[in-house]
């Protein structure tokens, strides 16, 4: 998907010209992968924008950063403030919303500590990230997701992006839409950027966060949508083939959002259609981002800008 640039990109505090955001070559993170981000929408409603679950990312790259112990020089509220500031000052909405925290100029060598931190936060427009209108069509990847204690699954980290993209690399030289990786035990894990649901039987599964996956937030949304239209929700360790008897599988994800399976493996799930429970859920899903439901958990931001064409599903 190519880039389209807006005007500005938040620097450490300030709002600074979209071609003046760069880096030099020897940053840490550059070399050492030395990064945390977040992936954020912004929805366009009838009376104007909303930036989804906004505190619940920004409290994720608080706990990416933890994690790698990158001080973050900012609270959660000041980046949630700071977010609201560059969408209001670019005016491009629906969007998507980039906030990055990585080791910049300091030292040479592994050890990150040397090195400052620093946090940009840059929006623009996107629009679908799965392909297929009727449904993806995705494999089971040869590769596996990441083992416990190597790189933390929890962390969203630049690094982990690394397996990601070699699931998504080969889902698509093969012909697929996106790659499902196993955990290192064979279990279901996630897919490349998206955690995973499937159902069977009526009951809602999805796999846990021991399962390698990353605590997605439209994951934990898609729970909570569930739960309040009265659908049974299992979180465990699922085999592969479940896969290929499932009567219904989907990915969430804040770029896919949630987007049905049609096949896996070239196996067609179900009848390839997209079934009840998550027509339920993707429904439940855009009618509150899109501001047709109340937003009755405050999953919406505000935000004041000129809302420009939708550019997505
Ligand atoms: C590996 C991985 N799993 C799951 C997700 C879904 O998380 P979220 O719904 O918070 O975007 C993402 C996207 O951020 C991801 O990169």
């Amino acid at each position: 998907m190519p880039i389209t640039p807006t005007k500005h990109i938040w620097h450490n505090g300030n709002l600074i010209a979209w071609e003046q955001a760069n880096i030099h070559v020897m940053s840490h993170v550059v070399h050492y992968g030395s990064s945390v981000f977040e992936g954020i929408r912004c929805y366009t409603q009838p009376n104007g924008a909303g930036i989804f679950r906004l505190a619940e990312h920004m409290q994720r790259l608080a706990d990416s950063a933890k994690i790698y112990r990158m001080p973050l020089p900012y609270s959660v509220e000041q980046l949630c403030s700071a977010v609201v500031d560059l969408v209001e000052a670019n005016e491009v909405a629906p969007c998507y919303i980039r906030p990055i925290a990585f080791r910049g100029y300091g030292e040479i060598g592994v050890n990150p500590l040397k090195s400052p931190v620093d946090v940009y936060i840059a929006n623009f427009p996107w629009g679908k990230y799965v392909p297929g209108n009727d449904g993806a069509d995705v494999c089971v990847s040869s590769w596996n997701r990441l083992a416990p204690n190597t790189m933390p699954s929890l962390a969203k980290a630049g690094a982990n992006y690394m397996n990601s993209q070699l699931i998504r690399m080969e889902a698509e030289v093969n012909g697929y839409s996106e790659g499902i990786a196993l955990d290192v035990n064979g279990y279901l894990s996630e897919g490349s950027g998206e955690n995973l649901f499937l159902v069977r039987n009526g009951v809602l599964y999805t796999t846990p966060l021991a399962n390698s996956v990353l605590s997605g937030i439209t994951r934990s949304s898609v729970l909570t949508l569930a739960k309040h239209l009265g659908i049974e929700v299992v979180e465990q360790a699922l085999p592969r083939e479940m896969l290929y008897i499932a009567d219904e599988a989907f990915f969430t994800g804040t770029a896919a959002e949630v987007t049905h399976l049609r096949s896996v493996d070239r196996i067609l799930v179900a009848d390839g259609k997209m079934g009840p429970i998550t027509s339920a859920l993707h429904k439940a899903f855009f009618d509150i981002v899109n501001g047709l439901a109340p937003d009755r958990y405050n999953w919406l931001t505000p935000v004041k800008v000129r809302v420009a064409e939708n550019v997505g599903a």
